[in-house]
């Protein structure tokens, strides 16, 4: 491996969940592998899980990491090319990550979507300048339009909760005050339909994803019916994606809010969020409390993906 992007790149399921298994219960199994190596992780936006669980998890390799907060004690960078460089910018892009490439061996990148340009947004112009430029193996710690980290987690927690073969696994739109990118519904749509679960997506209307996401996914506006017999919950806001609302909050209707008479319709089904969650807008008190919510075990997972992920890049150095 020598790019991580996207979940389509862990190739073989069957295999990618074996090699988690067996990292889970071995994590310090492969601390030759990452000995003199440096992983540098660079954050353009906010983190708790991935910050710690890939520092982790590179540690448990036996790596050394380094932690870059663009925004906090780096020189503010300009990112577009052809810029007359006169305002509150002094350090380009296009030199930074050269420079951040000679101090590492492996770069994970956090970039979110900013909703300036769907365009640049959905052609990953950041991740893909490190790609290009950096000189080194690079991983998305969440960027524009996939957040594959988080949902080989979630793809691992479901695969170690599921009591069937084919669970109905339902991703729910829930409300939120703010507009946030569509990097984890996409990946997530992009993670089951690499599966043969039954997936259905429910949001109002206006918050259709991009159909490359949505792949074979049943979508359902009644959100009720969406939730009959399901096994997992998956809740997450996202902006709209279509058109010119792209980006913006159309909706945040509390009657989306993940509540214990929806999940009452329901077989008996986990609850599942990638966190940080806004209690009683996304999620009700005694839902996200209750014995069939695993967002604590979901987002212990993020040592493993991050884990199996980076064994495979420093496997490839
Ligand atoms: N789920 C997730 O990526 O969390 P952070 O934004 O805290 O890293």
């Amino acid at each position: 491996m020598k790019h991580f992007t996207s979940v389509k790149q862990l190739g073989d399921l069957s295999e990618a969940f074996k090699k988690a298994r067996y990292v889970k219960e071995n994590p310090f199994a492969d601390q030759e592998l990452g000995r003199n190596k440096t992983l540098l992780m660079i954050f353009f936006n906010s983190s708790l899980r991935t910050r710690l669980s890939t520092q982790k998890a590179a540690m448990n390799l036996g790596m050394n990491v380094i932690v870059l907060d663009v925004n906090q004690g780096a020189w503010k960078l300009e990112t577009e090319r052809g810029v007359i460089m006169d305002g509150d910018k002094p350090e380009h892009l296009l030199e930074a990550i050269p420079v951040m490439g000679c101090y590492c061996d492996v770069i994970g990148v956090r970039s979110f979507a900013r909703f300036e340009s769907k365009q640049d947004d959905y052609e990953e112009v950041i991740l893909n300048q490190f790609i290009k430029y950096s000189g080194r193996p690079v991983f998305s710690m969440e960027a524009a339009t996939r957040h594959p980290l988080q949902t080989f987690a979630d793809m691992i927690t479901i695969e170690e909760y599921k009591k069937k073969d084919r669970p109905k696994v339902v991703m729910t739109w829930a409300p939120h005050p703010k507009a946030l990118p569509q990097a984890v519904p996409n990946s997530f749509a992009e993670g089951m339909n690499l599966t043969d679960y039954e997936f259905v997506i429910t949001h109002p209307h206006g918050y259709e994803l991009d159909p490359e996401f949505v792949g074979k996914a049943v979508v359902e506006y009644d959100q009720k019916k969406a939730f009959e017999g399901a096994d997992f919950i998956y809740a997450k806001n996202w902006a709209a994606y279509s058109g010119d609302n792209y980006g913006k909050v159309l909706c945040t209707d509390r009657a989306w809010t993940v509540d214990a008479e929806k999940m009452a319709l329901t077989d008996n089904a986990f609850f599942m969020h990638c966190l940080p969650v806004r209690r009683n807008m996304i999620v009700t008190d005694d839902v996200i409390e209750s014995p069939q919510s695993i967002v604590i075990p979901e987002a212990a997972n993020r040592v493993v993906s991050a884990q199996c992920v980076l064994k495979e890049i420093l496997s490839s150095l």
